[in-house]
């Protein structure tokens, strides 16, 4: 047995809903390693439990696994707005969302996060960034903008593989990507943060609210 195994074993089990979104992102999807998976979904879902957010902001949905844990940990009252670029990945993942419980706490926007946030007028108590490497800082510096004091920022794959302390990957434009925004938030002193080693490595960050 695995640590992995071990570990699975030994924490909530997956909830029917979710191992079967899970399998059809498996079954369905290209990429299916981008969905969050049991392990980093239940801490999402403790996470947001933890927080009591009313608004939930996610940057990435592809198949909707992430966004349901978060849904799952919030109040009936609370809203999560996640946003897709890729509209292929719509017809998928809308219907996931829609016939899940929570369904009624998520709003899935198509587009690119970075044209239609600035203009929806709305602020946010956590955050979870899961998209494109290469932009991290950008998606960093215009969630800022929209979180309110005292919020949370969740961001994930911030050890890319370990890559972020391998020379070989010096000019890999992702690890560029990560490396740049880990080092954007540890010098920022408007937050305070910690980096989780789970999965591929998990950033926490809490605005400090100055
Ligand atoms: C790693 S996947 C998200 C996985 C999902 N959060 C989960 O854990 O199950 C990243 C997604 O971000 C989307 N994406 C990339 N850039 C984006 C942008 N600027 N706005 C919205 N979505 C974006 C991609 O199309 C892709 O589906």
């Amino acid at each position: 047995m695995t640590l992995d195994d071990y570990i699975l074993s030994h924490i909530t089990p997956e909830d029917d809903y979710l191992y079967r979104l899970y399998r059809a992102t498996n079954l369905h999807l290209l990429r299916p390693r981008m969905a969050s998976g049991h392990l980093q979904g239940q801490l999402l879902r403790m996470l947001t439990q933890m927080i009591r957010p009313r608004t939930v902001l996610e940057i990435g949905t592809y198949s909707g696994y992430s966004a349901l844990c978060m849904a799952s940990g919030m109040t009936e009252e609370g809203c999560l707005y996640t946003f897709e670029i890729n509209d292929e990945q719509e017809d998928f993942t809308r219907p996931w969302l829609e016939n899940a419980p929570y369904a009624p706490r998520i709003e899935m926007i198509v587009g690119d996060v970075f044209e239609l946030l600035p203009a929806m007028n709305l602020h946010f108590d956590m955050v979870f960034i899961d998209a494109n490497k290469r932009q991290y800082a950008d998606y960093y510096e215009l969630v800022m903008r929209f979180l309110n004091p005292g919020g949370y920022i969740l961001a994930d794959n911030t050890l890319w593989d370990g890559h972020v302390v391998e020379p070989e990957y010096e000019n890999d434009a992702q690890t560029q990507g990560i490396r740049r925004f880990n080092r954007l938030v540890a010098a920022d002193p408007r937050v305070e943060n910690v980096i989780l080693p789970l999965r591929d490595g998990l950033t926490v960050i809490r605005h400090k609210g100055i």
